[in-house]
């Protein structure tokens, strides 16, 4: 996109559904009226429904879904997140591509890979992550945080959190957010009316001391409607669940801002604070679960969560385990 034509699309969704006169934007911008013209024609072309009424001027209505890294880019205010937007049509996977890109070429700190398709999206623990063209959200973040390597689980909290705030704010605009069964499955599921929204996967380059780089991935299941046989039973979109195709332009621009939010707060030292809005969307705690580590099932109540992030359990016999993210899968025994 031009500059002019981000100018005046800036102007227009910072006052949507409002009215805006040509002369306000003609002298805003510095050029004339029917340069302004000439470009809302433009916009309109490329799928932006732009009403305009004499005497009062131009109204945007509605926005294209088309993912344009120039635009999410001025629907942010962010200091790092976003600082950098890769938009691919096609890539293997997201996390893979942002990897390559922090490792080989230097991208800095808050650089975003975005996918509309991924041919190998992957999941944890070896999995695949379903990542069918223009539906999703598949997202990699490159990050570079001056934080012990022991701290990396954070991240993935951060974007959890992230996930959570974002589709609780698209959905506050359709529905009320009462009626949202939104929570994180520890480790790293977000699930919306037990069904899975959302994963993340967290990857990094480090030494003894250093994080040299983070990805963290995150999918979203946005505006799917069918999903493969194997996973048909467990995943879910937000439009399967609300019956609304969803923006995800706006959802996307809403998910790096409320990642930036959590992530200020865990480069300022708030771990605790982080893991208490965590264990606020957590449900897990109290409950009975099966712990799957290394094909050893593990059967207890989860009695908390500790400062690491950890997943604490006590055994029938009163024994208590301590499990970390990164190997082990949990579920919740039927009640
Ligand atoms: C999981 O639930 O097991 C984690 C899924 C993570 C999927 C995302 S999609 C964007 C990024 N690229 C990938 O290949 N995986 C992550």
């Amino acid at each position: 996109m031009k500059d002019i034509d981000l100018k005046l699309l800036k102007i227009l969704k910072e006052n949507k559904n409002e009215f805006i006169s040509g002369e306000e934007m003609s002298s805003t911008l510095n050029v004339s009226r029917t340069t302004v013209w000439k470009h809302i024609k433009k916009l309109r072309k490329q799928g932006f429904l732009i009403n305009s009424v004499t005497n009062k001027g131009y109204s945007l209505q509605e926005e294209p879904d088309t993912l344009i890294a120039e635009e999410i880019k001025i629907g942010l205010d962010t200091e790092e997140i976003g600082s950098d937007i890769l938009i691919f049509d096609s890539l293997d996977s997201s996390n893979n591509k942002a990897k390559e890109l922090a490792r080989k070429d230097n991208y800095p700190s808050g650089t975003v890979i975005v996918a509309e398709e991924q041919t190998e999206g992957k999941g944890r623990l070896g999995r695949s992550w379903f990542s069918p063209a223009e539906t999703g959200l598949f997202i990699s973040i490159i990050l570079r945080p001056q934080l012990a390597p022991t701290k990396a689980p954070f991240l993935t909290i951060v974007a959890s959190l992230a996930v959570v705030d974002a589709i609780n704010k698209t959905l506050s605009n359709i529905k009320s957010t009462d009626d949202n069964d939104l929570e994180i499955k520890w480790p790293n599921d977000i699930l919306l009316n037990k069904k899975k929204i959302s994963g993340i996967l967290s990857e990094m380059s480090a030494d003894m001391d250093n994080i040299n780089y983070a990805v963290v991935g995150i999918g979203i299941n946005v505006n799917q409607e069918i999903f493969p046989e194997e996973i048909k039973k467990i995943a879910t979109s937000l439009k399967i669940e609300y019956g609304q195709e969803i923006n995800r332009k706006s959802f996307l621009e809403k998910i790096l801002k409320s990642f930036e939010k959590f992530y200020l707060l865990l480069i300022a030292g708030q771990d605790n604070l982080l893991l208490e809005l965590w264990k606020d969307n957590l449900k897990i705690i109290d409950k009975e679960v099966i712990i799957i580590n290394n094909k050893e099932k593990i059967k207890g109540r989860v009695i908390n969560i500790s400062e690491r992030g950890e997943l604490i359990l006590e055994d029938e016999k009163g024994e208590i385990y301590t499990f970390w993210a990164g190997d082990v899968s949990l579920r919740e025994e039927e009640q």
